[in-house]
């Protein structure tokens, strides 16, 4: 398997991804708030880039929660944050979520051409590395921050190939993903620490988001693996293993 890595939201070109599988991951926080959504019962999650086109989902969409942040801090008018910590069963259930997040909805909408499009964060890691192991061909595609390399994210591709070389042992990494799986080696026992100095982890501390922190950081706490199709994130298999 070859395996590729993309730094940012804003560096992924069409041409790239097209017909290729792609795992999309934002550690903090809009992946890791998908899936806690996800495990929490939602139907679905329906990424929006604007605040006005996620509100417009009320007009279409009955049972549906709004939910984003700008600079970090839920969206004055909207249902929720992305604060996964802030997500709870009863809110959530059964209903649509439409999430409008700066960096991690770009992400996303920016990988469309892609065949296959996964959902990750350290929450889900294994059942992600036993869903893609046969495919030939990954590009793992972190969203960075407002345009910029983000540690959080690198770390959590590092981490998967760490999972993906636990199930293969043909895995040929482009050099950046060599430094990926390096530097999640290196980092591994201190996962908390390093990425509470690092820029995104300091913004959450000044928000006092640490929870969203330490929550972001269980590795495989959810064994699930939704994607990305025509629109809508889903996800066949739920189940939420360690509760928070
Ligand atoms: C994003 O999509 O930019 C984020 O998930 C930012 C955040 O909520 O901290």
């Amino acid at each position: 398997m070859k395996i590729e890595l993309i730094l940012t939201a804003d560096s992924i070109k069409t041409e790239r991804v097209k017909g290729k599988a792609t795992v999309a991951i934002d550690t903090f926080r809009a992946t890791s708030t998908i899936l806690t959504a996800l495990a929490q019962g939602a139907k679905e999650v329906i990424p929006a880039l604007s605040v006005e086109e996620a509100l417009s989902y009320k007009n279409t969409l009955s049972d549906v929660i709004i939910a984003g942040e700008r600079k970090g801090e839920k969206v004055e008018g909207l249902d929720l944050g992305n604060s996964p910590v802030e997500y709870q069963e009863q809110q959530i259930q059964d209903k649509s979520l439409v999430l409008t997040t700066t960096n991690g909805t770009k992400l996303l909408l920016n990988l469309s051409s892609a065949r296959r499009i996964l959902i990750a964060a350290f929450l889900n890691l294994s059942s992600i590395a036993k869903a893609v192991k046969g495919e030939k061909e990954l590009i793992i595609c972190c969203a960075g921050s407002r345009g910029e390399f983000s540690l959080e994210d690198f770390l959590t591709a590092g981490a998967l190939i760490y999972k993906l070389k636990g199930l293969k042992s043909d895995l040929k990494l482009s050099d950046l993903s060599l430094v990926a799986y390096q530097n999640y080696l290196t980092n591994q026992g201190q996962l908390a620490k390093v990425l509470k100095e690092s820029e995104h982890g300091r913004r959450l501390l000044a928000l006092n988001k640490e929870a969203d922190i330490d929550y972001a950081l269980q590795q495989d706490a959810l064994f699930l693996v939704p994607s990305y199709s025509e629109g809508v994130i889903s996800c066949k298999r739920k189940s939420l293993e360690n509760s928070f």
